[in-house]
């Protein structure tokens, strides 16, 4: 079958599952098949696949009639312009996420911790950005972790990035001029709201921490004291009903200079604190 046989009789399929952007996935997942980059997919459209490429494209269309995300399929998500590996034990990074990373990096750090780290986007774009600086990435999963540290090795980035299992600040240790995290928070009543794509398919233990989808800030809100330095910076991704209940955690936490930061889309999706005390070098 010539490639472009085959992305013609996808695109029905896909639109007839309900699938948004149907198009656009066809031809991600036959690139995917083929081996090539999507921007060279429209060169190769003329050529007959082979048997394997076939199968794969096949297998990778009934993936996503199945609402598995086009990303878990192949696999790979760019992220801050980098590509990370991406598996059902990780959530897939979202360019919201993006606003967290352009934060961090308007002022300099040196000893960077990100909480609940996943793939490794935040700290990894984090440490890529801040030639100096070194990071430690925490998740409570460990398969999250292995996903994380062959994404450290892909970007060379193993001399500045450590990992560890731990149950938010439990099993940390030390201090830190920056502390991040986009840390689950969808609560339990959303959960069955959400698309296939995120509710079948991406972990429970990357969206949601149940109840009124708070419990995470409230575990960040209380360790991040001792953790930051004097004129520390905490830097978490809200989603964007949360922002005035986490500024007001942090608050009462002791931090000061509380913002709430709008994302590409105007929506809120980040708070910032400072921890009080010290001299923050590069503060406007
Ligand atoms: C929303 S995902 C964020 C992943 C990644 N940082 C990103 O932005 O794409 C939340 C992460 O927090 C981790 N997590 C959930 N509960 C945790 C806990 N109690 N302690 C540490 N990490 C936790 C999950 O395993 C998941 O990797």
């Amino acid at each position: 079958m010539k490639a472009q046989d085959a992305l013609r009789r996808a695109v029905p399929l896909l639109r007839d599952a309900g699938i948004e952007d149907g198009a656009r996935d066809a031809r991600v997942l036959l690139a995917h098949a083929l081996g090539i980059g999507h921007d060279r997919l429209t060169l190769k459209l003329q050529d007959d696949m082979t048997e394997p490429q076939e199968a794969l494209y096949d297998a990778a269309l009934q993936a996503r009639l199945a609402r598995q995300p086009v990303a878990q399929i192949t696999g790979r998500r760019l992220f801050w312009g980098q590509s990370f590996r991406v598996t059902r034990d990780t959530l897939d990074p979202r360019p919201e996420t993006e606003t967290l990373v352009a934060e961090a990096l308007k002022e300099p750090f040196l000893k960077l911790l990100d909480l609940g780290t996943g793939t490794g986007c935040i700290l990894l774009s984090c440490l890529k950005g801040m030639p100096l600086a070194r990071g430690l990435g925490t998740d409570i999963s460990d398969p999250a972790l292995q996903v994380a540290m062959g994404n450290t090795r892909d970007l060379g980035l193993e001399a500045r990035a450590r990992f560890r299992k731990s149950d938010w600040f439990a099993s940390v240790t030390g201090t830190f001029d920056l502390i991040v995290s986009n840390p689950p928070y969808i609560a339990a009543s959303e959960m069955p709201s959400l698309a296939p794509e995120v509710r079948d398919w991406e972990p429970d233990l990357a969206l949601t921490p149940g109840g009124d989808g708070l419990d995470a800030y409230r575990a960040i809100a209380q360790g991040a004291g001792s953790r930051l330095m004097p004129g520390g910076r905490l830097l978490v991704e809200i989603g964007p009903t949360q922002g005035q209940a986490v500024a007001a955690m942090f608050r009462a936490a002791g931090l000061e200079d509380i913002r709430i930061l709008p994302d590409m889309d105007g929506r809120d999706r980040v708070v910032a604190a400072v921890k009080p005390g010290g001299d923050r070098c590069g503060a406007a």
